[in-house]
């Protein structure tokens, strides 16, 4: 990749994976069949961003509001997670990749939080990929803990409320550090962010595709990467046109 056409990369591309469920339906297998094949387009979306290049990758493993999902499904996906990131960790460590999550940890069975501290601590140190994933997500309730914070901290004195600016509030959500998504992407035909990354995501160009996440391709990922480099980016603001 040139240096131009890597200067025009997303800082952050982040995707909300959908369609696992229909793709297995369509298949006539069971939907746990349909997350097996949502795994293995993970792994090679992982790939594909190392090997671009990319810094910043978040992808949307399980949403605060997936707990509702029958018990069986639920404790499939606690499964395929707790093997995605015992087993592709060392890959994650040998591409000098970063993995990090956010959500909720209050409700990970041990062994998952004690898997998740883990990796962080053996990547913490790699400067490629910073690859998060999002695990028991809410952006509401990351929004709404960020404002619970700001308001013990006033109440306890050390905060004025008329210094929180929006820098100070985004400094408490958990992606404090992490530049905000340029790209969102959601498969599988849907037009929601479904609680994903809100605040992060206020500029952010989306893109909305029909195939389902394990039909989703290398090539559809370079595609969607490369029409943002594409786009023009203004937020908000009036790109001065060139008086020729
Ligand atoms: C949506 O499909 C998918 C999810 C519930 C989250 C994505 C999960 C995976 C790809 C597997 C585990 C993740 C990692 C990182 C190892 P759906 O079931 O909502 O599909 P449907 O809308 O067609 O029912």
């Amino acid at each position: 990749m040139t240096n131009e056409a890597q200067s025009r990369l997303p800082r952050h591309v982040a995707i909300i994976m959908d369609g696992n469920g229909r793709w297995a339906k369509k298949r006539l297998m069971p939907r746990a069949a349909g997350h097996v094949a949502g795994v293995s387009t993970v792994r090679m979306i992982v790939r594909a961003a190392n090997d671009i290049g990319l810094k910043n990758l978040t992808l949307y493993a399980f949403s605060s509001e997936n707990w509702k999902r029958p018990v069986t499904e639920v404790s499939h996906l606690m499964t395929l997670f707790r093997a995605y990131v015992r087993d592709d960790v060392t890959e994650l460590v040998r591409n000098n990749a970063r993995l990090r999550f956010i959500g909720n940890r209050s409700r990970a069975s041990a062994d998952i939080l004690a898997l998740m501290e883990e990796s962080e601590r053996r990547t913490e140190a790699n400067t490629g990929l910073n690859l998060t994933l999002a695990f028991d997500y809410g952006s509401q309730e990351e929004i709404v803990a960020a404002a619970r914070e700001l308001a013990l901290a006033a109440a306890r004195g050390e905060l004025n409320p008329d210094d929180i600016t929006k820098e100070l509030f985004a400094a408490r959500l958990s992606t404090a550090g992490t530049p905000d998504p340029d790209l969102v992407i959601r498969t599988s035909g849907e037009y929601r962010l479904s609680n994903f990354l809100l605040w992060q995501s206020a500029y952010a160009e989306f893109l909305f595709v029909d195939k389902l996440w394990p039909d989703f391709t290398r090539e559809d990922f370079l595609n969607a990467v490369n029409s943002y480099a594409r786009r023009e980016r203004r937020f908000g603001a009036v790109v001065e046109e060139t008086v020729a």
